[in-house]
């Protein structure tokens, strides 16, 4: 049973490895307009050491074209909270946050999954653990599943919990 969630583990890693993943946003990993959002990826696998944080739609009439929302983000802080300046855009659906050369911001370097941000006053998503530099993932069950500590009006930094587990992989904790 261990080895063989060991084996898993191990083939998890290899596709995770060298590659730059924006864990959140995401489908379950909403924002809420006008408040204090987070930003977080793979850095201990990013092959980049900088890029620009851009935030589209695939809606032109809600975001004609891509917004540079972070000109330049070194990629060792591994996530990053957006002030209500930077993420001043209308509740809705259909975002999507790219990373991108620093040099060329149509050269694309990762892309999220989709993600609504919700109307002002909306809660956060629930939240799993404080993650995201600490990655201290323990396997606990299906991602997304809810270990609430629900954040009501302050900012905690969230990582759902199989992304944790992915960070906790990447960092070497977890595989056996
Ligand atoms: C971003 O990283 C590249 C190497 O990938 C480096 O050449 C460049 O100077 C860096 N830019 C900044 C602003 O640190
Ligand atoms: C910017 O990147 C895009 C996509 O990789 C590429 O098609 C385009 O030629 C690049 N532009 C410049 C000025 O390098």
């Amino acid at each position: 049973m261990f080895r063989r969630l060991a084996l898993a583990f191990a083939a998890l890693l290899s596709v995770v490895s060298a590659q730059l993943t924006i864990t959140s946003p995401g489908p379950n990993d909403w924002w809420v307009a006008s408040s204090l959002n987070t930003i977080s990826w793979t850095c201990s696998t990013s092959p980049y050491q900088n890029f620009t944080i851009l935030l589209a739609n695939s809606n032109t009439a809600v975001l004609p074209a891509p917004l540079a929302i972070i000109a330049v983000q070194y990629n060792y802080d591994c996530s990053k909270t957006i002030t209500q300046q930077q993420s001043a855009q209308p509740a809705g659906t259909g975002y999507t946050v790219q990373f991108a050369s620093t040099l060329n911001s149509t050269d694309i370097y990762a892309q999220s999954e989709p993600f609504e941000i919700k109307a002002l006053g909306s809660s956060y998503p629930t939240t799993t653990s404080t993650a995201g530099s600490t990655a201290t993932g323990t396997a606990s069950g299906s991602a997304g599943a809810a270990q609430a500590t629900t954040t009501g009006g302050t900012l905690a930094q969230y990582v759902p919990v199989g992304m944790s587990m992915v960070a906790a992989l990447a960092l070497g904790l977890v595989v056996a």
